[in-house]
């Protein structure tokens, strides 16, 4: 199999629509990997699948340094993408290098950021410094206080303008994928026509390029999951049963086997 790479993914679109996900760890990136999953995101959604916060704002560097110096472990076809945490490019554009140096540092292909025409200059330096970039417009999780809760965006004619000025401003800037998170379906196919790079739309339709879902929430790990989600697995409840059988067998002397 081919090493995914900005190139190929570049190539994809309008060819091939690519089905992409979150990994945390080693074991989750290699299965993923493995079974041809092209883009591996360390999503700051570790923040809520792992580390058992209610949002993503508290995840910091170390924790995205660790989690995807494990996924880089892990995988090896897959393109990794490293989620660049709250508060790590707010605080103005040499510390954000420096962060996102550390990120392809500790084995990222790429990192992701959230935000449009506020965040080009960044974009721009990243790229002019050989970091590929990962845009992430619509709804942006770490501005959910300003949302008053994970809310659709883009859903008045105004607002889904600013998504496509945001959308062409990362592109123009040299973005080479850009994230369409819960926008309506009709502006997420409006702006992938409208871009020469490729749309990964999460609750934004069908129509993007590509597609990203949860780890946790692909394999049903995550019980209560959003409507625009479908769960490939149901590992909670076996998870749960494996771990109930085993506490039973050795409560009853069943294992280990003498
Ligand atoms: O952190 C994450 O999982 C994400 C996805 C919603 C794309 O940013």
């Amino acid at each position: 199999m081919k090493k995914w790479n900005v190139a190929a993914v570049r190539a994809a679109k309008g060819k091939e629509k690519l089905g992409c996900c979150t990994a945390y760890d080693s074991c989750f990136a290699r299965l993923a990997d493995e079974a041809g999953v092209p883009i591996i995101l360390v999503g700051d959604s570790q923040g809520m699948n792992c580390l058992g916060y209610e949002t993503t704002l508290p995840v910091n560097m170390s924790d995205t340094l660790a989690a995807v110096a494990a996924v880089a472990r892990g995988a090896k076809d897959a393109m990794v993408v490293g989620d660049m945490p709250f508060g790590s490019y707010q605080c103005g554009d040499d510390e954000a290098v420096r962060n996102a140096v550390a990120i392809i540092k500790a084995g990222a292909d790429a990192v992701k950021l959230e935000g449009g025409a506020s965040v080009c200059g960044l974009i721009r330096r990243l790229t002019t410094a050989g970091i590929p970039v990962l845009a992430h417009i619509g709804m942006m999780p770490t501005f959910v206080n300003e949302y008053g809760g994970f809310k659709k965006q883009g859903k008045t004619r105004e607002a889904a303008d600013q998504v496509i000025a945001d959308a062409k401003a990362v592109e123009e800037a040299g973005a080479f994928a850009v994230t369409l998170e819960c926008i309506p379906s009709d502006l997420a196919a409006e702006i992938t026509a409208a871009l020469k790079i490729v749309t990964v739309g999460i609750g934004a339709g069908p129509v993007c390029d590509a597609q990203w879902l949860v780890m946790h929430d692909l394999l049903g790990l995550n019980e209560k999951v959003p409507s625009f989600v479908k769960k490939y697995a149901d590992l909670a409840s076996i998870v749960r049963g494996a771990f109930a059988a085993y506490v039973r067998e050795v409560a009853e002397g069943e294992f280990p086997k003498a």
